[in-house]
């Protein structure tokens, strides 16, 4: 059912910091950051070859990335984005499995304009998980 891996997220405690060391020590095209209120994130968008890293910071109150900082301090992975063709079939194929889907369990527009949800990371070794239609 999964396809190709969309993207690992990263919560960063600096932006700016981790932009440059991602451009400056690792080599990496780094784009600009890029405000999601929807979200609650600012994002800032790493491209490599067969993949991307999302630099992600807080944005706002409430975003859904400050309680993991607060426990991270130092940042960490957040998640990782595996692709698929139809979020619908994919939602349902893991409900049925009894997979848990965050939040109403529709999906809403992710960071690329393409429909995402989220699955409960105790259903994935601790790992959350965002689905990303393609
Ligand atoms: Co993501």
């Amino acid at each position: 059912m999964i396809g190709r891996l969309n993207h690992v997220a990263i919560a960063v405690p600096d932006l700016e910091a981790a932009s440059k060391t991602y451009r400056d020590v690792l080599g990496a095209t780094v784009r600009a950051p890029q405000d999601e209120p929807d979200h609650g994130v600012t994002v800032v968008f790493v491209e490599l070859d067969n993949t991307k890293i999302e630099l992600l910071h807080p944005l706002g109150e409430n975003s859904p990335i400050a309680g993991f900082l607060e426990k991270n301090k130092s940042g960490g992975i957040h998640h990782i984005c595996y692709e698929v063709d139809d979020i619908l079939a994919a939602r349902d194929k893991l409900v049925s499995e009894g997979a848990r889907i965050l939040g109403s369990g529709e999906p809403k527009i992710g960071a690329h304009g393409k429909p995402v949800l989220f699955l409960h990371p105790k259903d994935f070794d601790g790992t959350l998980v965002e689905l990303e239609q393609v």
